[in-house]
């Protein structure tokens, strides 16, 4: 057996890497990585334990996950209530699937530092114009004129404090009675009532009224029960950028671990999962919670062969395998994977991000994704892990609070000749507030009658 070569923050600059900006000035880039590697943490490890603990009930199949936000978060839409909107409505959310699942709700936004894009060609061409393409606003900027696109390391500077004031209001959110459990029940009552389909959801919303209602007439309230008032929030995104993950990683004082401290929760895009490649080789040294995306793309021996290099001791709650096939692929290209992993007994929590497979373009060459796909590929999820004993850990959403028209479908039925109303993305189309609280009561319902459902064996032995 060959014995593990040493890793070091540094060490991923030793392998192949993927998703390089070509920063024209070296030396400009190492005196940003050397002065932000003087900051403070923007998380604390003890708090990104306590996100790993909480995955391994989700591994566990005693917790259910959501991840979502921006595709990319952007300097110029830096105002509090965008992340207040795309907070309240992940609330929202996580109320309505706790109530489906009947289980904790583990939250985790894609914020707060989710700037770096992997893109599928390095330039891209307007009319006879090619340029450089833009790789989100910690890179290079979204104009498209060729001042914009030059990689400018000053953005990682930016990026980071921007990350800092973000989760700053997050946790001041999330603690000081803006996620109290009443307020934001009211919330989805409201949207219930504004919705085409109130029909529909209203069951589900009633139920969760009567609940709470009983809960406060034993005595539950808000005043004296923590969990009624406050929530445990946690931040995530892509470590695609390695200069600035690598300047943000410390030693935990308290054990001597590593930490990626620029999110609790770090993952892997399917661009960037090359098991000799660098972000595996950057990942696997830091002691965060980490995800990787699983693509169509994704070989069953290969990934037991990554998951033996990120979690070489099969900690519980260590990774989460966001799986990201499409509707029409899901069935065939999950389920090899959920196999392997089961077989081999490897302990990881299991995510459906049902958006990358499914953006397509339309004709004015707009990004989009439709509702009933992505439901779909979430129903193609849940039956894969129905059907090979596995369990369907969460899901993982490109979402905001505002009222954009990103993607089609949903009650509000919008077409493609909407989508030019408010599209307002950096990168990939995301759901809107209204749709992303469709898919938690569909998901929420799913899960409800999946687990009212007769287990297969059940039914056999009949
Ligand atoms: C993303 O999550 O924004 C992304 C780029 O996803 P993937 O790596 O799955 O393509
Ligand atoms: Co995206």
């Amino acid at each position: 057996m060959t014995a593990t070569p040493i890793w070091t923050p540094n060490s991923w600059r030793d392998c192949p890497i993927r998703q390089v900006p070509a920063y024209p000035d070296q030396a400009k880039l190492e005196s940003m990585e050397a002065k932000i590697g003087k900051y403070p943490p923007l998380v604390f490890a003890g708090e990104a334990r306590r996100l790993k603990a909480q995955l391994a009930n989700a591994a566990d199949g005693k917790a259910f996950v959501l991840q979502g936000g921006d595709c990319a978060e952007s300097f110029s839409d830096f105002t509090a209530n965008t992340f207040r909107d795309t907070f309240r409505v992940l609330l929202q959310m996580a109320v309505v699937l706790t109530f489906g699942a009947s289980l904790p709700v583990v939250k985790m936004g894609r914020m707060a530092g989710q700037f770096a894009k992997p893109r599928s060609s390095d330039n891209e061409t307007q009319g006879d114009v090619t340029l450089p393409s833009y790789r989100g606003d910690i890179v290079n900027g979204p104009e498209f004129n060729a001042a914009a696109r030059i990689p400018d390391p000053a953005r990682m500077e930016f990026g980071y404090f921007q990350s800092a004031s973000t989760l700053n209001l997050l946790r001041a959110f999330a603690s000081g009675g803006y996620a109290d459990l009443h307020e934001v029940h009211r919330w989805n009552l409201e949207f219930v009532e504004r919705s085409p389909l109130a029909e529909r959801y209203r069951d589900l919303a009633t139920r969760i009224d009567e609940t709470l209602n009983f809960m406060t007439a034993c005595g539950m309230t808000s005043a004296n029960t923590r969990d009624m008032r406050e929530t445990d929030f946690y931040i995530s995104h892509e470590a695609l950028l390695l200069p600035y993950e690598q300047a943000l990683t410390r030693i935990d004082s308290t054990t001597g671990d590593w930490y990626g401290c620029s999110a609790h929760f770090l993952w892997i895009g399917d661009r960037t999962r090359q098991l000799n490649g660098a972000h595996v080789e950057f990942l696997r040294g830091v002691k965060n919670p980490l995800g990787m995306k699983v693509g169509p793309t994704q070989e069953p021996d290969d990934l037991l062969k990554i998951l033996d290099v990120l979690n070489p001791d099969n900690e519980a709650g260590r990774i989460t395998l966001i799986s990201r096939m499409g509707a029409d692929k899901v069935g065939d290209k999950l389920a090899p994977l959920v196999r392997a992993v089961q077989r081999e007994g490897r302990k990881v929590v299991w995510l459906c991000d049902p958006m990358h497979g499914n953006t397509i373009s339309t004709v004015n060459k707009l990004k989009t994704r439709n509702f009933d796909a992505i439901l779909s590929e979430v129903r193609g999820f849940f039956d894969v892990h129905g059907a090979e004993g596995s369990w369907a850990g969460g899901v993982h959403i490109e979402m905001t609070g505002q009222n954009v028209t990103e993607c089609t479908g949903g009650a509000h039925r919008l077409s493609e000749a909407d989508l030019g109303e408010r599209y307002e993305t950096f990168c990939d189309p995301r759901l809107n507030a209204e749709q992303s609280l469709e898919l938690a009561f569909l998901v929420a319902r799913e899960l409800k009658e999946r687990r009212a459902a007769p287990a297969p064996l059940a039914v056999a032995a009949q």
